[in-house]
């Protein structure tokens, strides 16, 4: 993580961060907090990171590609303390292409070490029902909340578009025991 930020402090992953309200603003009122960014699509990246460059933005990385490639290959293991996953792609047809899959918790379980959070805000019932019963399997995880929206997220504009079309937002958060 040094070799990364220049220094060792508190590290969050935010998976797939869109328009990046959420990484964009944490960053800036957590300076003591390193955050890392990963997101597969480029017009987003592109647009955060010139948002973060406009705002001096010293404790912000970005990798462009697929959160799973990151974890398995390019990073190295016990350095997160927190994951978050702010309403992934929902994949109602295809539940096994889902991130919220064994593969995923097995990759936050190496990359987290004892009581690294990991937060998944989603708008389909269906899917905060089927990531408990993944990571329910997983006996490294404990449930901490549920329903319970952590302060430090802002309203996304893919939020508040759910809102307006009638869809309420399903919020858990486990921890690594
Ligand atoms: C529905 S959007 C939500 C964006 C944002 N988190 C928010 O709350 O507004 C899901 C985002 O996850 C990204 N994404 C999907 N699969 C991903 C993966 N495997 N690795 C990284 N990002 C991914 C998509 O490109 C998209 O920007």
């Amino acid at each position: 993580m040094e070799a990364l930020f220049g220094r060792n402090a508190p590290c969050t992953l935010e998976v797939g961060f869109g328009m990046g309200e959420c990484i964009l603003s944490r960053a800036q009122a957590e300076p003591e907090r390193n955050f890392l960014g990963v997101e597969v699509h480029l017009p987003a990246i592109g647009a955060v990171c010139a948002q973060a460059a406009a705002m001096g933005l010293e404790n912000l990385r970005i990798v462009r590609g697929d959160v799973l490639r990151l974890l398995n290959d390019q990073l190295a293991p016990s350095l997160l303390d927190q994951v978050c996953v702010f309403f992934p792609d929902p994949f109602p047809r295809r539940p096994e292409r889902r991130l919220m899959r064994p593969l995923f918790t097995e990759l936050v379980a190496l990359h987290g070490r004892a009581g690294t959070e990991l937060f998944l805000a989603t708008d389909i019932e269906s899917y905060a029902e089927f990531a408990e019963e993944v990571v329910a399997q997983d006996p490294r995880f404990a449930l901490r909340a549920r329903g319970e929206r952590p302060t430090f997220r802002p309203l996304s504009k893919y939020e508040a578009k759910g809102h307006a079309e009638g869809r309420e937002t399903w919020e858990l958060r486990w921890a690594l025991r």
